[in-house]
């Protein structure tokens, strides 16, 4: 694993931003993994400038989120395809039929999941795949638990996941009791992984995730057996390793 280190969230958004960039211009119809959260919002920033002072194509890149909402349709904020039109989509010159996330409108999961790993299979799975890393060491929505599941799957979201989300809603019944995620095998198949982190709050998760045991208690442990890994921490994130 190669760790880069980031003075403070600019400098570690655009670090992991130049990584993008260049596999872009590597391999410009390359497929791409995105993920959503906080941590990458200022790395799609940097891209999106670069985008428009016409320094990065994105007219033949493919991207394939890690996850989405059950329940909720592209038109949700709440959505994570709102928030990757938000913050990246709608701002470069993506063919936006080649931006896939699961389907949060299938009702029927088995299906929604099947279907996911056809279109990430088809694409030829992820050149690159970006991550964020959740403070108990989840990647995507895979959560801590006994295994690590390979495709993608349908996940029950914690009580008090569902009750912090619940302010974004008008009501709690509103609020998505379940989403679908990428399995950890197609997290794993990604040629290159790169993993944005920072702040204070992550440093003992990212001790424990790239340098404790690798167990599915903390998922992202299992980048460990990854041969490509490429963390962009800043300091605050790395000030226990
Ligand atoms: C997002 C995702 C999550 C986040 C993680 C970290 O698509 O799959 O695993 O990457 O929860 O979130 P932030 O960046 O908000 O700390």
């Amino acid at each position: 694993m190669q760790i880069i280190r980031a003075k403070d969230y600019e400098d570690m958004s655009r670090k992991a931003a130049n990584i993008i960039s260049a596999q872009i211009l590597m391999k410009p119809d390359c497929v791409l993994g995105l993920a959503t959260g906080s941590t990458p919002i200022g790395a799609y920033a940097q891209l999106v400038k670069r985008c428009q002072k016409g320094d990065l194509d994105f007219s033949k890149i493919t991207t394939v989120n890690l996850d989405e909402y059950k329940g909720l349709d592209r038109d949700n904020e709440q959505s994570y395809y709102y928030f990757m039109n938000q913050n990246l989509f709608g701002k470069v010159n993506i063919d936006l039929s080649r931006t896939f996330l699961p389907d949060g409108t299938e009702s029927d999961s088995d299906k929604a999941c099947r279907d996911y790993d056809k279109i990430i299979e088809e694409a030829g799975g992820a050149d690159l795949q970006l991550l964020g890393l959740g403070h108990n060491g989840h990647i995507g929505f895979n959560e801590p638990g006994d295994e690590f599941v390979a495709k993608t799957h349908c996940v029950d979201l914690t009580e008090s996941t569902i009750k912090a989300n619940q302010r974004f809603f008008a009501s709690i019944d509103e609020v998505p009791k379940q989403a679908y995620t990428m399995g950890i095998q197609t997290i794993m198949q990604a040629k290159k992984i790169l993993v944005v982190v920072s702040g204070a709050d992550k440093a003992a998760i990212v001790k424990e995730a790239f340098f404790g045991r690798i167990t599915p208690k903390v998922q992202a442990s299992v980048l460990q057996l990854h041969r490509d890994v490429i963390l962009v921490a800043d300091e605050a994130a790395l000030s226990e390793i």
